[in-house]
């Protein structure tokens, strides 16, 4: 059996990801996040809020059970919040524990149960942290969501070059999947110029129907995963 836990798996990419791996035999998925939205008799739910660091911590060890038919087994972070849209200074405290701890100190602490829980088996095992072009460019409005993604995609790169020291063979990849048609994208055209200066190219992008479908996205990063990616750690969906 091929297992894989996918957060964010209620709606949008994490959605189109589960759907797409259910789609093939031999696969069951796990599901995380606050709401649960698939039925499917290989789907199971693990509700929680992963802002919720004390709920993260009391139900951690619920998401990585000791699966032992498992051929392989697959991590992907894919949570993610952007969070309110505005400058630094201009913010609530709030909103930086919130972002950081749903980007980046939940999938870290992810990963690293993962590796832990699995570290002794035999099989195939990935983890896959879902990033964002916004890790690599300053976007106005967007700090703490530039910032925890650009934080993601160091740790995936550290968590790699220790696996291979290891030498485990646990591939550790970050992969930024480009402009989805998603509910996070309806949020960033509902916001204003006043907070974000690039509001109507992102509008325009809808207008011109220049957002690729979820389902698309998912089939080609389960494809890219499954024909081994390439040794590079942190990869765009324009380069797979
Ligand atoms: N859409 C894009 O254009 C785009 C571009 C670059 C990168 N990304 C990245 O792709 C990933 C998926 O984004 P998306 O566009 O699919 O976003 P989305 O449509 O807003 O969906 C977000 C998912 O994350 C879950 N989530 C949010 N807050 C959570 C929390 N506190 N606890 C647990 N789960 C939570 C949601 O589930 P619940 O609400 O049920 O909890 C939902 O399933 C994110 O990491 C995002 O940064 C997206």
């Amino acid at each position: 059996m091929q297992y894989y836990i996918i957060t964010g798996a209620s709606r949008g990419l994490g959605k189109a990801l589960a759907e797409a791996v259910l789609s093939y035999p031999d696969t069951k998925v796990l599901g995380v996040s606050r709401h649960a939205t698939i039925e499917h008799d290989r789907y199971q739910h693990q509700p929680l809020d992963l802002s919720d660091m004390e709920a993260l911590q009391n139900n951690i060890t619920k998401i990585f059970p000791a699966w032992s038919d498992a051929d392989s087994i697959t991590l992907i972070n894919n949570a993610g919040v952007l969070g309110e849209i505005a400058y630094v200074g201009e913010q609530t405290n709030e909103h930086y524990n919130f972002v950081f701890d749903v980007n980046l100190v939940a999938p870290a602490m992810l990963m690293n149960t993962f590796l832990s829980a699995y570290s002794s088996l035999n099989v195939p095992r990935t983890v896959l942290n879902i990033s964002s072009g916004a890790a690599q460019r300053p976007v106005d409005g967007w700090g703490a969501y530039c910032a925890s993604k650009a934080a993601l995609e160091m740790l995936s790169q550290v968590a790699q070059k220790e696996q291979d020291l290891r030498g485990s063979g646990i591939r550790i990849r970050a992969l930024a999947p480009g402009v989805v048609d998603t509910g996070m994208q309806e949020q960033i055209r509902g916001a204003d110029e006043q907070s974000f200066s690039e509001a109507e190219r992102f509008k325009a992008l809808h207008q011109d129907d220049m957002l690729a479908a979820s389902d698309e996205v998912a089939k080609r990063i389960l494809n890219w995963l499954s024909n081994s990616p390439s040794e590079k750690v942190v990869a765009r969906i324009d380069t797979i």
